[in-house]
């Protein structure tokens, strides 16, 4: 019997593709770009395993395109690319990376949060214009992040991770998330419950870990902002659409709060433009999970998934795992 074939739709680091390759018959796409929509139907159409990213929307349309489909694997934590309800309806069982990149990205997080308050960037672009003319005891003044009050918005792995590296810089940490966690896992990172709205008013800086749901969507809207702050910080790297980012690039315009650290955007890869010439905004190109390391556990775990799968193993992480014979 021939092997199951897949798509892969970009080149992989190399022990992923092994993984693949050992056992499958492995189609890559392998334009750095990235593959064109109408070439992703058409080469789907014959697979029977996938494996895609994050700007990559696996949606009816693809689905209908790829009748032989019976696996999904992102290689990404978050999976709101994927209708996985529509993957469901076809028994297409959709997977995602969860648990190898918290440490990474809560790193990212507070890699935002000291560019932005110590002002690493205007500093860097100010000393390769040529302009620093010396040690000036008034010159690109921050603030400190030591001491201050971190909010976390989602305390789930990457807020847990986002909080024990908080008590490093001597922080005090509130977070709010739909359910509140065990007193054991508030303790291990020294965090505090609060309401949304203490959230809101008591953070100096604001670091968002929620996942996108119809519920979190522009939960950070003009209205949150108003509550924030005038010096506070919002951080962002989770998923764009949580912050309502013509709100956001209003509150920076009007002094509402002093600054933003964003690494994830409404409309990716725009962003509104507005924010593009503030000199109080640090932009990172949606690089949250972006280590060498980080990113090869990743894609391992996304090509371990589809190769169990189809050697009648249960993946690791499965998103519907109702769609597997129990
Ligand atoms: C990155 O944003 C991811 O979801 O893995």
């Amino acid at each position: 019997m021939s092997n199951p074939k897949i798509l892969v739709t970009r080149t992989l680091p190399a022990p992923a593709e092994k993984i693949l390759n050992d056992s499958l018959d492995v189609d890559y796409a392998r334009d750095p770009l990235g593959i064109a929509r109408d070439e992703m139907l058409r080469r789907v159409a014959d697979k029977d395993g996938l494996v895609c990213q994050l700007n990559e929307t696996i949606n009816e349309e693809l689905l209908a395109a790829a009748p032989r489909l019976k696996v999904v694997a992102t290689v990404s934590v978050g999976f709101n690319n994927i209708d996985v309800a529509a993957c469901t309806r076809r028994k297409i069982l959709a997977t995602n990376t969860p648990g190898v990149l918290d440490d990474t990205t809560a790193d990212f997080a507070i890699a935002l949060m000291l560019a932005v308050a110590r002002r690493v960037v205007e500093g860097d672009k100010f000393l390769r214009a040529g302009e620093w003319t010396g040690w000036n005891v008034s010159h690109y003044l921050g603030s400190d992040v030591w001491g201050k009050t971190l909010g976390i918005l989602g305390f789930g792995r990457i807020g847990k991770e986002v909080a024990r590296r908080a008590s490093g810089f001597k922080m005090r940490v509130i977070y709010h998330n739909r359910q509140r966690a065990d007193a054991a896992s508030e303790r291990e990172v020294n965090a505090t419950f609060v309401n949304m709205d203490t959230l809101l008013r008591e953070s100096d800086f604001l670091s968002i870990h929620a996942p996108l749901t119809p519920e979190t969507k522009h939960i950070i809207s003009k209205d949150a902002l108003a509550k924030m702050k005038p010096t506070s910080y919002l951080i962002n790297t989770a998923r764009g659409p949580v912050v309502d980012e013509a709100a956001l690039n209003d509150a920076l315009e009007n002094k509402v709060i002093a600054g933003a650290g964003l690494d994830v955007y409404e409309r990716e890869p725009e962003v509104t433009p507005g924010l593009i010439p503030r000199h109080n905004v640090v932009l990172a190109p949606h690089l949250g999970s972006a280590s060498v390391e980080t990113r090869e556990k990743m894609a391992v775990l996304a090509a371990t998934n589809v190769a169990e799968f189809f050697a009648g193993r249960r993946p690791r992480t499965p998103l519907n795992p109702e769609v597997l014979a129990p």
